[in-house]
């Protein structure tokens, strides 16, 4: 999806404010998340830790489940920000969730140092499973489903 950089710059200061929310006691690694809808709107997100490790939220999903609960469908862009020397990419579990909502979706990691990556979804989680593969199977159209 095509952002503009004046967007792609908010996006990025608002992945850098929500990163202060961050709830993370178990690694003290904080992570920042910023949504942007397809309409310019922005959502935000901070990872989530539990005394039960494996409870524990990316910063990535809160925000797309932030931007899902207030209504929005569809992601234009998601922006990363953690606290070290050089960017951090979004994890297997969150890119499969982004994707969900946005194939086509521009991906940027900043840190505190000059490096950046600027991705789309599509490198990052390339064949990607998704709503479509379903959609298929249920037509049976599929050339494995027809064999089952
Ligand atoms: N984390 C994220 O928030 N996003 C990622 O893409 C990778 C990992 C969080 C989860 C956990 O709270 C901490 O970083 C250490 O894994």
């Amino acid at each position: 999806m095509n952002v503009s950089r004046p967007a792609l710059r908010k996006l990025e200061k608002a992945a850098r404010r929500a990163a202060a929310h961050a709830y993370s006691p178990y690694s003290n690694f904080r992570v920042g998340a910023a949504v942007l809808s397809p309409s310019g709107k922005i959502f935000t997100g901070c990872n989530v830790e539990n005394a039960s490790f494996g409870l524990c939220n990316c910063a990535e999903r809160t925000a797309i489940f932030n931007a899902i609960s207030a209504g929005e469908r569809k992601v234009a862009a998601v922006a990363v920000y953690t606290p070290t020397p050089t960017p951090t990419a979004p994890c297997g579990a969150c890119r499969q969730v982004v994707h969900e909502f946005g194939p086509d979706v521009l991906i940027l990691c900043v840190c505190d140092g000059p490096e950046q990556i600027e991705t789309s979804l599509d490198a990052l989680l390339p064949g990607a499973f998704g709503p479509e593969d379903l959609r298929r199977g249920k037509q049976g159209t599929s050339p494995k489903a027809r064999k089952t």
